[in-house]
């Protein structure tokens, strides 16, 4: 046994409740977790101070270092000490308050007392036991599932502005990257695409021709995100509406008419993703028929999924809106998630079930790893966000949710040059890398910056194209196992306390340690110019791989590939897919199946100094050998990524 579940049913009584339960955790002076705040990675005591509170809310312009609620809550815990790694994954969608409190337990072992309190709802608590933080992740993951594993282009950079203004600036944007030589992948457009926010439509102006747009990406093998927002215009002529109203899917007022609110477009209804027929209907708003304009290289953007209500109280649906029989306070937490699971069914949907889909989300709940990625809302143009979005992000990966990333350059005001780099430089090593910016600042494109500006974003960027296989291979990972993608180097080094409280460097899978500048004044570097380059992830599907190989003082070294056709569900439907393991030992590089072992066709390289032979037959291999840096680099090999092989220095 190794999750404890306790579950207490109390009756349901419409209005406020109250619940709690009280942990003491001997032993343990490490907690992390429960995100989203805009805090440390590890938990503080809120001793004399405001527990963390989980609600979903679209807070305008939030404070650092404060336990007040964000855009989205996954009430999930982590406890951690030399000898065992442990979660409690508190389930419950209403709104939480979580105290934490350090103290000395008896015989002076120091101990760690929380108390979880929701405001309605039962006691549904599951406790997983580790003793390993990879146990915890996969405990926790099977529960409430893994990471869902993203197209890869989704792996690469993302451009977006509120707003790109019309078909026109998409077209010169698109091909700025191209005369600056800079890879992307998607180009996003916000609320300003849709007739007067209508989502599921186009502006009739300014983006009046969106498939022609689309095409002109698709040739280019690039694709595009529009953002589709679950507030929907009060308009009797829009068919959105009209079909919800027929249908009567909105959330209800207590008295049972329909819940309206102000958004983005004036008067709008809530859909009642709660319900899943609502859900089902949603997901069928995205076939090409449909959605009019749309086409294969679409995706989608799920904003103000808290949701948002700019007339609400605290910005959102008040707790007596009705969702069926059940009041908004009961699953205010979990509405963002059903939207995002919606729309990421009807992305899978218009493909016949082929192809994955990619939505992002600003709302979240414990759970929403399964339907794409998040990010972490409106931030500013300022290096104490650039800094925080580490440990948002690691805490975020904690509890599953490992395609994270914040905006890059800072969403509120203007990023200072050097704070723009820096953040390009940190978000490179970020799971979802995307610049965004609001409406009211300045144009920030990388190549706005002067020409050795230009050079050092290129650079990053590039470097993070480099690195695309890698990062593929662990969202593999975390999808089939529950390991976040970037972790905490507690994860990996648990026995070792000096890391226990570090979240200014972190880990990329357990090979890649950054420690991003993110102070400012700290010497530029100049760039490296990498030689290689593609326009997008798309046109590097047949480029060969470059294998490093870092030696540990025992002169081992050990990695992973993973191959596919990048996004399709053909690797789980049909098992099309190469997954290898790579291991340096006695000067050996052998390349072998990870999944399943099969006998080895042995190719050597041997004397003179390198000769690359298959049963007999030799070739030589063309190297160099740079003393200083005691680094040796084999050129061309010619050998197939998907094959067995055996590489051997002598
Ligand atoms: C919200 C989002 C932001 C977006 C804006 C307009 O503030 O967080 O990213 O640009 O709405 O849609």
């Amino acid at each position: 046994m190794n999750i404890i579940c306790v579950d207490f049913v109390f009756n349901i009584f419409l209005g406020p409740t109250s619940i709690s339960l009280d942990f003491s955790l001997p032993g343990v002076e490490h907690v992390y977790g429960i995100p989203e705040h805009a805090d440390d990675l590890k938990l503080k005591t809120t001793d004399g101070g405001d527990p963390y509170r989980l609600y979903n809310l679209d807070v305008f312009q939030y404070e650092l270092y404060n336990p007040m609620a964000l855009y989205g809550s996954i009430p999930v815990m982590l406890a951690h000490n030399t000898q065992r790694t442990m979660g409690i994954f508190w389930l419950n969608a209403a709104e939480t308050w979580v105290d934490i409190n350090f103290v000395q337990g008896s015989s002076e072992k120091p101990q760690t007392d929380i108390r979880w309190i929701s405001e309605s709802g039962i006691i549904d608590v599951f406790i997983m036991l580790g003793p390993k933080p990879s146990d915890v992740f996969s405990q926790y993951a099977s529960l409430t599932g893994t990471q869902s594993f993203p197209p890869l282009a989704s792996l690469g950079y993302h451009q977006c502005r509120w707003n790109y203004n019309d078909q026109e600036d998409v077209k010169s944007v698109d091909q700025g990257f191209d005369q600056h030589d800079i890879p992307y992948d998607f180009i996003w457009l916000d609320i300003e695409h849709a007739d007067g926010k209508r989502y599921f439509t186009w502006d009739p102006h300014k983006f009046s021709q969106p498939k022609e747009m689309l095409q002109g990406l698709m040739d280019k093998r690039r694709k595009m995100v529009a953002i589709v927002d679950p507030h929907i215009k009060v308009d009797s002529g829009y068919k959105i509406h009209s079909e919800i109203t027929s249908k009567d899917f909105y959330v209800k007022n207590k008295d049972g008419r329909n819940y309206e609110g102000w958004c983005w477009p004036g008067n709008s209804g809530y859909p009642d993703f709660t319900i899943p027929e609502m859900r089902a209907w949603w997901a069928s708003m995205f076939a090409y028929d449909q959605y009019e304009g749309s086409m294969e290289n679409l995706f989608t953007w799920n904003d103000m999924n808290e949701p948002s209500v700019f007339n609400g109280p605290e910005v959102t649906m008040h707790k007596d809106a009705l969702h069926g029989k059940w009041e908004h306070r009961e699953i205010h937490n979990i509405y963002g998630l059903y939207v995002q699971m919606a729309t990421a069914e009807g992305q899978i949907q218009r493909s016949g079930g082929v192809e994955r889909p990619f939505v992002l989300t600003r709302a979240f709940f414990a759970g929403s790893q399964r339907f794409g990625a998040v990010w972490t809302g409106d931030n500013a143009a300022e290096w104490g966000h650039l800094k925080i979005s580490i440990p948002m992000c690691l805490s975020l990966g904690l509890v599953g949710v490992s395609f994270c990333g914040a905006d890059i350059g800072g969403f509120f005001k203007n990023p200072s040059t050097e704070l723009l780099v820096r953040w390009y430089q940190t978000g490179a090593y970020q799971p979802f890398f995307r610049a965004h910016a609001h409406l009211d600042t300045t144009r920030r494109e990388p190549w706005l910056f002067g020409p050795e500006n230009t050079a050092l974003i290129r650079e990053v960027i590039r470097q993070r194209y480099a690195l695309l296989p890698y990062w593929y291979q662990l969202f593999f990972q975390a999808y089939r196992t529950g390991m976040p993608v970037m972790r905490p180097l507690w994860v990996d080094y648990p026995k070792d306390t000096a890391t226990f409280t570090i979240d200014d460097e972190f880990l990329i899978g357990s090979d890649l340690l950054v420690h991003p500048v993110t102070e400012e004044g700290s010497l530029l570097y100049p760039p490296h110019n990498l030689k290689w380059f593609r326009r997008s992830s798309a046109c590097m599907e047949n480029d060969p791989y470059t294998l490093y190989v870092a030696l540990s003082p025992k002169k081992f070294a050990e990695g992973k590939l993973y191959i596919d056709d990048g996004h399709s569900f053909n690797y789980d439907a049909k098992k099309e897919f190469i997954h290898r393991s790579l291991t340096f030992a006695n000067n050996k590089i052998l390349s072998y199946i990870t999944m399943k072992m099969t006998s080895m066709s042995e190719i050597i390289w041997h004397a003179n100094l390198l000769i690359l032979s298959q049963t007999g037959k030799e070739t030589p291999v063309d190297f160099e050998f740079d003393s200083s840096m005691s680094v040796l680099t084999l050129r061309k090999p010619g050998m197939n990524a998907g094959d067995d092989w055996t590489l051997l220095l002598q």
